[in-house]
Parts: structure tokens; sequence; C-alpha cells
């Protein structure tokens, strides 16, 4: 599969989203600079629009720019009333969200591209917002028969008025140590690994500068697994790779600053686990309604060999060193394919919700 010319026999436009206003806003610029040098000049121009923290939007010439570049200039809102038109011609064949965490990730983009009416790369509304929200991903999963680790939900206003009765039920239903994070942020940030009922209530506060929604999960002691999927009816699953963390656990600075972690591509796993890890990878894609892309994460415990889902990424880091292209790498699609193939995807999935009859009227 290759991307076509557009309707006008031209070079398929696609506009690239990055920066936003998520905490992940740095890591979408890494990601965007990814995706920009490979996509594929001959079968696209690229459009690069740079969204501020503030959430305001502004063309640039590309996400290679360096910062203080990016942040100066003219920003416009997206709605009409909302800043001066420019006259920039932002008539995307196209959009590719390249953004992570809230106001990227979780939906809301999608939901402004759908009002919009105009082909995007990735999951749809629902999906997005299902992902993102690690207290209603578990919930889903369930529903669907998927595994996942015990975890309580804690909501601030029943933390601020009652921690003591929280703590209890944290202590009798979940053994020690425990991984307490916002119900919608990734990259790591605001989660802690909590081994001391002492250390709880500032683990539970910390996450709560994040989201008013808190998940306290079960430890697995075991190993980390990734798994990327692509397609949207018929979605495929790539070769799974391994993270060995550096530290105690796979957290911001080892994400993103140290550089020790260690990536197994693909993950040293009997045929049958590798085949099984694929399996639950697409049953948790499906379940959750993905659709262009996802990274399914698992944590598979040592001592029981038990699988366990834990996270999808709809929209999954794409640094040149990140797992989801890397594990296509491994796949057999280099990173451009793998580009041109998300966005034909994309494109038809318009095309397919377009000819479903919202416009019907009996
Ligand atoms: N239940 C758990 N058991 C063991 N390790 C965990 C657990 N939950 C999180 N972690 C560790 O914390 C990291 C980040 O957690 P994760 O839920 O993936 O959040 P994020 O969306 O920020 O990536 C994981 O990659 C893993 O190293
Ligand atoms: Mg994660």
């Amino acid at each position: 599969m290759s991307a076509v010319r557009n309707m006008s026999g031209q070079k398929v436009k696609v506009a690239l989203l990055f920066g936003g206003r998520s905490a992940e806003h740095d890591i979408s610029l890494i990601s965007a600079d990814a995706v920009f040098r490979n996509l594929d000049k001959e079968n696209f121009d690229i459009i690069s629009i740079y969204i501020n923290t503030e959430g305001r939007w502004r063309h640039v010439e590309s996400p290679l720019l360096p910062k203080d570049e990016l942040i100066e200039g003219m920003f416009l809102s997206f709605l009409p009333w909302g800043g001066q038109n420019t006259g920039i011609p932002l008539d995307a064949d196209i959009y590719f969200p390249v953004l992570h965490g809230p106001y990227g990730e979780d939906g809301t983009i999608q939901g402004f591209l759908e009002m919009a009416d105009v082909p995007y790369v990735g999951a749809g509304v629902l999906s997005s917002a299902g992902c993102m929200d690690k207290a209603s991903a578990k919930v889903l999963f369930k529903a669907n028969g998927l595994p996942v680790v015990k975890h309580l939900t804690i909501r601030e206003p029943a933390w601020r008025s009652g921690k003591k009765e929280i703590l209890q039920q944290i202590t009798d239903e979940l053994r020690l140590p425990v991984f307490v994070k916002p119900a919608n942020m990734g990259s790591s940030i605001g989660i802690s690994k909590v081994a001391d009922l002492r250390k709880m209530a500032d683990a539970v506060e910390l996450a709560l500068k994040f989201d008013t929604k808190v998940v306290v999960e079960q430890g697995v002691a075991g190993r980390e697994l990734e798994c990327s999927i692509l397609g949207n009816e018929k979605p495929r699953a790539s070769l799974p790779g391994e993270i060995l963390p550096y530290r105690e656990f796979y957290d911001y600075s080892d994400k993103y600053i140290d550089g020790k972690t260690q990536f197994k591509i693909p993950a040293p796993l009997s045929p049958e686990m590798t085949r099984y890890v694929q399996r639950l990878a697409v049953d948790a894609y499906k379940a959750l309604e993905c659709s262009g892309m996802a990274r399914i994460d698992f944590f598979l415990e040592d001592k029981t060999e038990k699988l366990f889902l834990s996270e999808i990424n709809t929209i999954p880091g794409f640094t040149d060193i990140s797992m989801y292209p890397k594990l296509w790498e491994a796949s057999g699609i280099p990173f451009p394919e793998l580009l041109n193939i998300l966005i034909d995807l994309g494109i038809s999935r318009h095309k397919h919700k377009k000819r479903k009859g919202i416009h019907f009227r009996p």
C-alpha cells in the first residue's frame, strides 16, 4: 500500500499538529521532528502547525525550528471569531495529530477534526478518550474479558472527605508495592511506586496535581512488553518488544532523560507467548474501538506467567528510537512506509464514515 495523490492529482497535503497543551508538549516536539523527517516528501506536502501550551495555533515552517522561534509570532484560536485571518492555506488533505496526552490523545482534538469533517490519522473520539483515561480503559478491558491488574479508582472529592477510609481500603484490597497514577496522563508524569503505606497520601496528592481521578494499581513483579498495532477493521500486530527499565520503574527520566533503558526488539519470548501477546493486543485494540494505530502495553508476571494489559497508547511516542516505529521496523515496515500506511488508513476511515448515513433523514 502506498499513499495516493489527492483528488486534484497533487501531492497529498499532510498537516502535522504538534506541541499542545499537555505536560507532554516537549515529547510531542521530538515525535513531530521524527515524523517530519520520515514523511516521504515525494508523496506529501507537509503543513506544520504548532500548538503552544495555551492551546493557540500557529503555522510554522517545520517542527525542526528551534523552540524560541516556534513560540514567537501570531497565534490563532481555532474558533473563527477567536483570531485574525492570516490567509494561510490550511487546506490539508489529512491531519496528523502528533500530540501526546490530554488535548491530543484524549479525543478532544479528534472531536474538533470530526466537527471540521476532515480526515485524520489514528483513533477516533470514543477510542481516544477511552484509552487515555486509565480508569475507564480498565472498565472496558474487564467488560471485554481482558486481564487487568487489581486496582482502585479514587476520585478527588472522596479523597478530600475520607482519606483514612481510602487508605484503609487500599491496605485491605491491594498488596504493596502499588503504583499510584493520575487517570489521564502519560510519560509516567505524576506516577509513584509506593512500597510504604506512609508514603501513600503524598503519592495520591501528587497524582491529584494532574487529574481529579487517581488509579491505584497492584504492582506486578515481572516483565514489561509492548506490541504495536496497525489497521482499521483488520488490525495487525507487530512483533512484541520488551522494556528493561534502568530505574525502579520506567519513569519520566528513564524515558526521556537518562536514556539508559534497554529495549529488546523483538522480546525474547516463546512462539506461543509471542502469539498470545499479539492476540491479546488485537483483542484490546478492537475492544476499545481503536483505528489507525496504537501501542498496547503489558505486564508479564514472573511468578505466574500471567499476562496483564497495562494500557493502550493511541498516539504512541514517534521518535526515531520509540517502540512503535521500531517494532514495525523489526516486523518489516520501515518508518516512512509506516507513515504512508497510517495516512491511507486515516483517509479511508474518513471515506468509510462518510458513507454511513448521518445525513439521512427518514
Ligand atoms: N501495576 C504496575 N506494575 C508494575 N509496574 C508498573 C505498574 N504500573 C505502572 N508501572 C510502571 O510505571 C510505568 C508507567 O506507567 P503507565 O501506566 O504505563 O503510565 P504512562 O501512561 O505514564 O506510561 C510503566 O511503564 C511501568 O514501568
Ligand atoms: Mg506507559
